[in-house]
């Protein structure tokens, strides 16, 4: 079936699609689960993650390939990222075959949905675990629901692939060291809406957090993690917190930088004093693939990345990563699962 989708002009917008997956977990165990139409729920009021935020999800993507099949990348990290989230929040797991038949399913089910090769769209999954069931004191629930949802999408920030400006919102913290910033879970995301509206009404792309103790230190966009190439263009730094969420697509960079282009690859603080250092400075996650950052303001300063176009290593690291994700450059063992 042919659907009728503009692919060209898709953004990060949601969309119904027919199908999506759910699984209960009930007296300490999940059922086998399977796939579900319609997107509504229905929860009991006193749901934990409706009122304590006990609900953590992750964002992966399904990409057709130049020869027509559809591929998952490294969804085996989304899931072990997804079983550290409900760790936190004191949810079960979901277990990793679970997580990947689920996906498995519901991109086959929606497969009309996976945007064709060569418009750059995609078919994102949302994954999402939620504490369900009566309840009113703090606590965690005794029941859990686990759902994927899809919808094809193209660009996250406006534009895609094309410079954006970001500002330091040090007004704001988005997580603290002992909390919950490794985790992605749907607080941190609530306590990002306000930076974010920040950033929006004076002309941003989106907010650059500071690390919470001294803001001092990048730590990351609202929605992606951040990097910087060095002036010579021979280091790919990326900060080092506890305090960010440990994105795939940035450990995915850390690996191709090292492995395939011979650079110094490094996790380390970046002082946001620092950025007289750095060439070229991008927003990576898979929601933003890769977002060049074409200037940070900080205190009122502007900070120009090069002239405005796309840094050479941003470029090589774009067309590697995608190349990869579409199935045109050979993937790393295990990067990529067809569906
Ligand atoms: N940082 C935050 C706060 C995010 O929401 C995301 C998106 O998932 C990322 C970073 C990037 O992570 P990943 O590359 O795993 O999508
Ligand atoms: C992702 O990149 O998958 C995200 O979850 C980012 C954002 C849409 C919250």
């Amino acid at each position: 079936m042919a659907v009728d989708i503009d692919w060209n002009a898709l953004g990060f917008n949601y969309m119904e699609l027919p199908y999506r997956y759910e699984a209960h977990f009930k007296d300490g165990a999940w059922d086998e689960g399977g796939l579900v139409q319609g997107n509504t729920l229905q929860l009991n009021v006193g749901s934990p993650a409706l009122h304590y935020g006990q609900s953590a999800f992750e964002g992966l993507k399904a990409y057709r390939t130049k020869k027509g099949t559809i591929q998952l990348f490294r969804p085996d990290l989304n899931a072990q990222r997804l079983q550290d989230s409900a760790s936190k929040l004191l949810m079960p797991p979901v277990p990793t075959d679970q997580f990947l038949v689920a996906a498995k399913q519901v991109v086959a089910a929606n497969a009309d949905y996976v945007p064709p090769y060569g418009t750059g769209a995609t078919l994102y999954l949302r994954p999402l675990l939620l504490g369900v069931g009566p309840n009113i004191g703090v606590a965690p629930a005794k029941e859990y629901l686990f759902t994927i949802f899809a919808m094809p999408v193209g660009a996250y920030y406006k534009g895609g692939m094309v410079p954006t400006k970001f500002i330091v919102a040090d007004h704001f913290d988005r997580a603290a060291h002992y909390g919950t910033g490794q985790s992605k879970v749907g607080g941190n995301y609530a306590a990002s809406l306000q930076a974010g509206k920040y950033a929006h009404e004076h002309g941003y792309g989106d907010a650059i957090y500071l690390d919470p103790i001294e803001h001092k230190y990048i730590e990351e966009v609202g929605s992606a993690n951040f990097f910087a190439i060095t002036k010579d263009g021979k280091r790919f730094l990326t900060p080092q917190s506890p305090s960010i969420l440990p994105s795939i697509t940035r450990c995915s960079l850390l690996a191709l930088a090292r492995d395939r282009f011979g650079l110094d690859a490094e996790e380390t603080q970046i002082p946001i004093t620092s950025l007289a250092d750095f060439a070229e400075a991008g927003a990576c996650g898979t929601a933003a693939v890769i977002t060049p950052i074409d200037s940070i303001t900080y205190h009122d300063q502007v900070h120009q990345f090069g002239d405005g176009g796309i840094g050479t290593v941003t470029q090589r690291l774009y067309d590697e990563l995608t190349g990869i994700q579409f199935g045109d450059v050979p993937a790393p063992a295990g990067w990529t699962v067809t569906v």
